[in-house]
């Protein structure tokens, strides 16, 4: 599709550029603002296999290391109450934030006292939906989100998942055993895989729709220097040209039981909570190593280093490695970007906060836009998105996701070998 093209050139220009960090010095975030409404996001970067295919920042898990940094994770939650934030609710990513299920409810727990957290999104994998796990998640938690990526038994053998995480139909199975416990059960899956046909891609799709989950995330194939480096040796090597059809026919065949709340987010029967929490919250704080925070026009990146992040928190700093200033321009582009994956724009909005309208501040992004059959509605309040139009922000988010994962490729280059290979006894 030419307008992919287009686009996929253009925001990799671009967003090297935007996401050009540099080293900073900060003791410590900036303080809450009265009139902004933050997240919190958490970040618990272990898991006990390491998926080839995965862009995230994930470390092997080995148990007191683990400890350790749930421990950290408290310190600096208790150091951002200081700041005066307060969040009403807060995702936890990974890695796999369930590898140790009684720190993990501790953190929570603390999480809930000090900050009001009305509601929880957290990650887990499929081997984890065990009775003793999900009963004291239960109330904990209001979205559990299960990474299951495909339901097809080949391809989970391809991702090294089928072994550790079952097969198709043991996911399948676990699912429906923890049906109706959380009010958001979320299934993450995969688009465009290399050996990915039309028909398993169908087949997915149909499973998911079978299944107990009321939310699933399709999210295309995303790389970065070294994971399409460990992924040519296993699953084979990203081609893009299908992206678009493959988008297409998921798409079409979900909208038959669930809705779109993001462009690759969808949702049925509750399911309320999504999935990205950059959509709903422009600001948020992101606590643990390699977390991002998004505050007053700033990104400010944590240190990817474990060892350098439990150090900095026992010595009562925070962890900020790098930093981003947006200029206004790269504001309003961001704005743009997350409020139209959330599929509506809200021009008066914009224009209050930017004192421009959003067709004059971003001429060259709104005409593309209109010309590639993107807009739905377009009218002095709201823009929304046709399925072209959802498709082209898939587009962008992946752009966005792979350069940040770039930032993540260098910041762990830096590391030393033995905190890669998670082989560091004094990582506290
Ligand atoms: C980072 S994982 C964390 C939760 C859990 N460990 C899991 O495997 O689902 C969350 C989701 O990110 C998605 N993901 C990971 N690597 C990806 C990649 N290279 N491209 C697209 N999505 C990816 C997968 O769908 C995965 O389920
Ligand atoms: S996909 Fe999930 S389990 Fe696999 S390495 Fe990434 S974070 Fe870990």
């Amino acid at each position: 599709m030419i307008s992919e093209r287009l686009l996929t050139k253009f925001l990799r220009f671009e967003l090297s550029r935007t996401l050009n960090l540099s080293p900073a010095n900060i003791k410590m975030l900036p303080a809450s603002k009265l009139e902004h409404d933050y997240l919190l996001y958490m970040h618990v970067p272990f898991c006990e296999q390491l998926c080839p295919y995965c862009s995230f920042n994930r470390f092997p898990f080995i148990e007191d290391q683990a400890r350790s940094y749930f421990e950290h994770l408290r310190e600096e939650m208790r150091m951002v109450a200081s700041l005066g934030y307060a969040f009403p609710s807060m995702y936890i990513g990974g890695g796999t934030p369930t590898v140790l299920t009684d720190e993990l409810c501790k953190t929570i727990d603390l999480a809930r006292e000090l900050f009001g957290i009305s509601e929880v999104s957290c990650e887990t994998n499929p081997n984890h939906l065990t009775p003793g796990i999900v009963g004291e998640l239960e109330g904990r938690v209001q979205r559990l989100s299960v990474g299951i990526q495909s339901f097809d038994d080949g391809l989970l053998k391809q991702m090294q998942r089928y072994d550790k995480y079952g097969s198709g139909n043991d996911i399948l199975k676990r699912l429906e055993s923890i049906s109706g416990i959380f009010p958001t059960l979320n299934a993450d899956m995969i688009f465009n895989f290399p050996s990915q046909t039309r028909e398993i891609l169908e087949q997915d799709v149909c499973k998911v729709i079978d299944s107990a989950v009321n939310q699933t995330t399709f999210y295309a194939l995303m790389t970065s220097p070294s994971v399409a480096r460990s992924m040519k040796s296993t699953v084979g090597k990203v081609d893009y040209t299908r992206e678009a059809s493959y988008y297409e026919l998921l798409n079409s065949e979900l909208l038959k039981a669930f809705r779109p709340v993001s462009a690759w987010c969808f949702s049925r029967h509750g399911g309320d909570m999504i999935d990205e929490y950059i959509v709903d919250f422009e600001e948020y704080v992101g606590v643990g190593s390699g977390s991002f925070s998004h505050l007053d026009g700033s990104l400010y990146v944590n240190t990817f280093s474990l060892r350098q992040y439990n150090a900095l928190i026992s010595s009562g700093e925070m962890s900020v490695s790098q930093i981003r200033n947006f200029n206004r321009r790269e504001q309003m582009r961001y704005r743009f970007m997350m409020e139209l994956f959330g599929l509506k724009l809200d021009k008066q909005h914009f224009k209050e906060t930017f004192g421009t309208s959003i067709e004059r501040a971003l001429w060259l992004e709104t005409v593309f836009m209109k010309l590639a059959g993107a807009y739905d509605r377009n009218d002095e309040k709201n823009i929304t998105l046709t399925p072209k139009g959802r498709y082209l922000l898939v587009v962008m988010m992946r752009e966005f996701f792979s350069n940040l994962n770039n930032v993540r490729d260098q910041a762990r280059e830096a590391l030393a070998p033995d905190e890669i290979l998670g082989l560091s006894q004094n990582a506290r």
